[in-house]
């Protein structure tokens, strides 16, 4: 079946008429669709009749430094992805169809938006929000589906939905990764074979900590974290350079630092510069 593209509310009501009544899943992305997109749609198809990808480049979740002019477009490539999928609508609105000029109304993360991931980023998990709640007015499904890759932007779609009351599921999706281990991204793309090689520590890194939660008595924090440091630290000294911005070992629900009375799952994240790309990833951990 043909892939139906809509561009903005009115096309995106006749599209759902012609794709049919049933369940409906959303799927946000930004396009370069590659094989973590692909998963999160194949578990959207298990959750509904009918799935929707959003293909939009929101300029509000990036900062003035950030790449959004240089963020990959590839929309044919996505459009192929997603009949190959079983995708049936694809809403790919252009930013004046999605932002009114005089706008003045945005979602705040609150406090969770500026932890972590949010305080390299200032007003990122705003833009995000804002966006995702937008595309929810917009496809209103009744589930939705995001990455574990991304994982204080689940937390925070999560957090959203309970506090402002939405009537959407959220599935969260495990992290697809290269067979060495790097978490696929649609920034790795931008990372040269040497660049390639020094990214390959932050999975290396989180892998690291991982064994050392697994391997009691040792399943303190900080030594969960000292772990994933070696790893980082010898990375630093590669060509290129790894960078880091962050380690943290959190809470998979508010992203506080877990402390060593915590049990149950943690969050190991890392986000590090390499060359000109800046990457994150994360494993779950099972404490205690
Ligand atoms: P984007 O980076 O395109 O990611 C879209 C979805 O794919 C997110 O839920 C993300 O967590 C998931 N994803 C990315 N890489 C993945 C991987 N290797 N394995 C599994 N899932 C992966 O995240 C965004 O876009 C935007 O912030 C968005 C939510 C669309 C709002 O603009």
């Amino acid at each position: 079946m043909d892939v139906i593209v809509a561009g903005n509310r009115e096309e995106l009501g006749k599209a759902r008429e012609a794709a049919g009544p049933g369940r409906y899943a959303l799927v946000p992305t930004m396009g370069a669709l590659h094989e973590g997109h692909r998963s999160l749609i194949r578990l959207a198809r298990e959750q509904a009749d009918q799935v929707v990808v959003s293909i939009f480049v929101n300029p509000l979740q990036f900062g003035p430094h950030e790449d959004f002019s240089r963020y990959p477009r590839t929309f044919e490539a996505d459009l192929g992805v997603c009949a190959e999928e079983g995708v049936r609508v694809v809403f790919a609105p252009a930013v004046a169809d999605m932002y009114l000029p005089d706008r003045q109304i945005a979602v705040s993360a609150g406090a969770m938006g500026s932890v972590v991931e949010g305080a390299f980023r200032p007003g990122h998990f705003d833009g995000v929000l804002t966006v995702v709640l937008k595309l929810f007015n917009l496809v209103q499904p009744d589930v939705a589906v995001f990455g574990q890759k991304d994982a204080q932007q689940l937390a925070l779609v999560r957090r959203m939905v309970a506090d402002l009351n939405l009537p959407i599921a959220i599935v969260g999706a495990p992290t697809v990764r290269e067979a060495d281990g790097l978490a696929l991204s649609s920034r790795n793309r931008y990372l040269s074979p040497a660049d390639r090689v020094t990214a390959l520590n932050l999975s290396k890194a989180l892998r690291a900590g991982a064994v050392a939660g697994a391997q009691a008595p040792q399943r303190e924090p900080e030594r969960i974290k000292d772990a994933a440091r070696a790893v980082l630290e010898t990375a630093a000294r590669f060509d290129p350079p790894l960078l880091l911005d962050y380690l943290a070992l959190v809470d998979p629900a508010t992203f506080t630092e877990v402390t060593e009375d915590h049990r149950g799952e943690a969050i190991l994240a890392v986000a590090a510069k390499v060359g000109t790309t800046r990457l994150i990833d994360n494993v779950v951990l099972t404490l205690g």
